[in-house]
């Protein structure tokens, strides 16, 4: 089936949103977008009304159950949005002949790894939001294995809730605050994202599989707490902490790099520096474009 149309589930979320900010670039594709309102995941008949009305090239799926903590205690509501839906998702876009793009996280890794972690690493669910991600990997390549799936870490955006506005409100309310030292990762901002989904469309070359994505850099929250405090010149003091200091109900990653050596050979994709993308957000969340 060939159509020139893209449809965007969980469209009101952070790379749904980027996605939207997005789709004026690419004017060659008709976009689709349905937030949770119009469209739940967990809704069968309504993702198959969906399909019919569209019948979409391209599935890229933003939608996800991203209450990390609170999913320690809700695993069934993570595991139906985060797996048995996307599973759903996924059988159906092999039916109609859509291209899926899936969403996934570091998460499905424990942690513990000492190096930049490869697609092929070992699985292993840091915590229950993990393990449901990890289902929806498993039952989307199991119901269509042309699927992508993209693991992505630590996304923020001008959108939504995230790590760096929790940080700008708190730099500008607090005289002090504590930041984890211990945990290391690389920060992807979420229109960096969206632009690697539209460049794997466009290039029109489906390897289907899992693939990496973040910006590059390693670094810990402390160091994407400071460069965040610089940036605005803030004069809150930013105290070291480590995880057993900040305890959350999930357990969090001591180390969650990702390599992205696969996806940049693969689709031709220039990674871009954590820093130079962290002002590029910052700066908009400053002057609200
Ligand atoms: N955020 C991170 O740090 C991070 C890290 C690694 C991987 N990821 C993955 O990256 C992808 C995009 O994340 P994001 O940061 O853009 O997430 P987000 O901002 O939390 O957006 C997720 C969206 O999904 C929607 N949603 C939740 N339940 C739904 C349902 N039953 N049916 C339809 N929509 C539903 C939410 O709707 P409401 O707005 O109504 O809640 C929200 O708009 C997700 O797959 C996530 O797992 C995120």
């Amino acid at each position: 089936m060939a159509s020139n149309k893209i449809l965007v589930t969980g469209s009101n979320g952070q790379l749904g949103n980027e996605l939207k900010e997005l789709s004026s670039a690419y004017p060659q594709f008709k976009f689709v977008f349905y937030g949770r309102e119009k469209l739940p995941l967990n809704d069968q008949s309504a993702v198959e009304k969906v399909f019919r009305e569209y019948e979409p090239a391209f599935l890229i799926n933003c939608a996800a159950y991203t209450a990390v903590d609170k999913a320690e205690s809700e695993k069934d509501q993570a595991e139906e949005i985060n797996g048995r839906a996307v599973g759903f998702l996924a059988a159906t876009c092999k039916h109609f002949g859509t291209k899926f793009i899936h969403i996934s996280t570091d998460y499905v890794f424990n942690g513990n790894a000492t190096a930049p972690l490869k697609e092929t690493d070992e699985v292993d669910p840091v915590n229950a939001y993990g393990a449901s991600k990890l289902l929806g990997e498993k039952l989307a390549l199991q119901n269509n294995p042309e699927t992508i799936i993209i693991r992505t870490s630590w996304v923020y955006s001008f959108y939504g809730k995230n790590f760096v506005k929790t940080m700008l409100r708190l730099l500008s309310e607090k005289q002090s605050i504590g930041v984890v030292n211990d945990q290391v990762g690389s920060p992807t901002y979420a229109a960096d994202l969206a632009e690697a989904v539209m460049q794997i469309i466009l290039l029109g070359k489906w390897e289907a599989g899992i693939y990496n994505f973040s910006n590059e850099g390693i670094i810990t929250w402390f160091e994407f707490a400071n460069e965040i405090k610089r940036l605005v010149n803030s004069r809150c003091i930013i105290n070291e902490l480590t995880t057993a200091q900040f305890p959350t109900p999930a357990k969090r990653p001591k180390y969650s790099v990702l390599d992205k050596t696969k996806i940049q050979q693969t689709f031709s994709l220039e990674l871009k520096d954590w820093k130079e993308r962290l002002g590029v957000c910052v700066d908009k969340l400053k002057t609200g474009y």
